[in-house]
């Protein structure tokens, strides 16, 4: 049946409390994440049911039930709670995709603390401001990343705990350690799960900005309430599919939509943690019949670089849903998975900030390539002009993209910056930060982001991080960090550099340059190329113009430089 007009249907009448009243979410029940993802579903009659299948590094494989996963939490939980972690601290989750980590998720969000999740590819500087600034209590990690927290903590007062999932008893645990092996826990059937409200935080994600450190963007339990309808309405998640969500759970689609979103509606979920290889990921689909694939333009565009004759080895017949989010979605990728899977990949955009999809191609609603789809229903967005911050009334004309604020995973604080947090609101609008044009339709068309952050195969990179790592270093004088075109990337971190008086330019420099500051950085945040430079072009007032680098870099019109300081 074609499902034309449901976009329509859903909007007419629309409330939040149909997700409230489908989760039975209501005073006086539990109100806890980690309840509904394991619990609730197990009181539901699916205790026996899949809710992961793991795929590690050398095929390693690994199956839990939804009871598996709620007792599995219900351990951590009380591992942590037994220490002294209680409601609010911080629990910093540092870890590949290893089940550890999902199950960790549970867990901390059980006994009401904030779960603090972090990429494990970030260098000991990226790791050491995130948990600084949230002056995290505990940090759950593997023996392999305990290198970087060793590092750094013995300037982090706050952090008491180190907990290592896999430690192997040959080797001696130093200052802070604990071993905690989930294995050889005595597994905990029932756990008192701490009483959090709607408004109690959950999780805690860094993001980054232009200027200044990261911030931590507060999400609350409630957040469950569109996590869990966005979930349902626009990856169309229904009993039997089997499902996999690509992007690591320390960025937010990893969580809205990697643990919270399919659990919380019961579904098989699958996890492959062992790289990008086109054969690895076809192998995957089609190994676990995947039925609901969300992935992201930067691997979408891999795949379509390693050639159509690849995915005719394998027998990818059981994908029913395609979605992507995170960087602009190219019509060129929406049109070859129709050509190689029969159906458009849907457009989702959101942000850190928003907790859940905002703009959407939602499912049976007419894809137009190379646009994000219209606002989910609940959400009211439109385009502010840059200057009175006043709605746009024109159709076509680009302006930025903001919301109306009040959904219920909206952000509810940066950690400990309410002036940052502040400044993102204009007129009573929330303002995204991206520039947009919307057609006659209804329908979005991303223009860019309205800020000098860095996009890099979805991962966003601060400027400001990666020039105060390359400041550092004794030889660097002044530095200025901007995107440069990718094909496959979209955009990747390139760096200027002028050099103190007695320091040459040389492959050589350039070389310890970066091996000094990959200590500080995640991979996705170091430059792929560096130019020496005499100087800088700089304003009068002495800050360095980025705006001019990057329109060198893609050879675009460099437009008002009045301001430029002269000879
Ligand atoms: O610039 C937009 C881009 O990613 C930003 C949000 O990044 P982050 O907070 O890390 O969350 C990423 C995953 C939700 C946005 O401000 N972005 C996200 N989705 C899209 C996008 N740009 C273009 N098209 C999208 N679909």
């Amino acid at each position: 049946m074609s499902n034309f007009g449901l976009y329509e249907e859903r909007i007419r009448d629309f409330k939040w409390s149909i997700a409230e009243k489908e989760l039975e979410y209501s005073n006086g029940n539990i109100l806890n994440i980690g309840w509904y993802c394991s619990d609730r579903i197990c009181l539901k009659g699916k205790a026996e049911k899949i809710a992961l299948y793991y795929e590690g590094f050398g095929g390693i494989k690994k199956t839990f039930t939804f009871n598996d996963i709620r007792i599995a939490g219900n351990t951590i939980g009380s591992f942590l709670r037994n220490l002294g972690i209680k409601d609010e601290d911080r629990v910093c989750l540092f870890m590949d995709r290893i089940p550890e980590l999902y199950l960790s998720f549970l867990g901390v969000l059980k006994i009401g603390a904030i779960v603090q999740p972090l990429f494990s590819a970030f260098g000991e500087e990226s790791l050491f401001v995130r948990l600084e600034n949230a002056q995290t209590r505990a940090i759950i990690t593997q023996s392999r990343h305990l290198s970087k927290v060793r590092m750094i903590r013995d300037r982090l007062p706050h952090l008491e705990f180190i907990i290592v999932v896999d430690h192997v008893v040959t080797k001696k645990l130093e200052n802070k350690e604990i071993a905690f092996s989930l294995s050889d826990s005595p597994p905990v059937g029932n756990l008192e799960i701490f009483p959090t409200k709607a408004e109690s935080p959950s999780v805690l994600h860094y993001t980054s900005g232009t200027t200044g450190q990261p911030k931590g963007v507060k999400h609350v339990h409630y957040s469950l309430i569109s996590q869990y309808l966005t979930t349902k309405w626009v990856l169309d998640l229904q009993e039997n599919d089997i499902y996999w969500c690509t992007a690591d759970p320390g960025w937010v689609t990893g969580t809205s939509y990697g643990i919270i979103g399919p659990w919380s509606l019961g579904i098989t979920q699958c996890v492959l943690d062992a790289g990008f290889s086109a054969h690895a990921w076809y192998r995957f689909i089609d190994d676990y019949q995947i039925t609901v694939w969300y992935s992201a333009p930067t691997a979408i565009r891999s795949l379509m670089k390693a050639g159509d004759e690849v995915v005719a080895q394998y027998n990818l017949k059981s994908i029913r849903h395609l979605a992507s989010v995170g960087e602009p979605l190219n019509s060129e990728a929406v049109l070859w998975s129709i050509k190689m899977f029969d159906k458009p990949f849907h457009d989702t955009f959101w942000q850190t900030e928003t907790g859940c999809i905002m703009i959407t191609n939602f499912p049976g609603m007419k894809v137009k390539p190379g646009s994000m789809g219209k606002t989910f229903p609940g959400i009211t967005g439109t385009l502010l002009d840059p200057v009175t911050y006043e709605p746009i009334k024109e159709t076509g004309k680009v302006g930025l993209i903001a919301f109306q604020p009040g959904w219920p995973s909206m952000m509810r604080s940066y950690w400990n910056n309410e002036e940052k947090y502040r400044e993102k609101f204009k007129n009573g609008w929330y303002l995204s930060g991206d520039r947009s044009s919307i057609d006659a339709e209804g329908y979005f068309w991303f223009i860019g982001r309205d800020d000098d952050v860095i996009n890099t195969g979805g991962h966003l990179v601060s400027p400001f991080e990666v020039e105060s790592a390359l400041l550092e270093h004794p030889a660097v004088a002044e530095s200025a960090v901007v995107a440069k075109p990718d094909e496959i990337n979209m955009e990747v971190v390139k760096a200027f550099i002028t050099l103190k008086p007695g320091f040459n330019a040389n492959p050589d420099l350039e070389l310890e340059i970066m091996n000094f500051i990959r200590k500080k950085l995640s991979p996705l945040a170091m430059p792929q190329a560096v130019e020496f430079m005499d100087k800088l072009p700089k304003t009068r007032s002495g800050k360095i113009m980025r705006r001019l680098l990057h329109a060198k870099e893609w050879g675009e019109e460099i437009g008002d430089i009045s301001t430029l300081e002269n000879d």
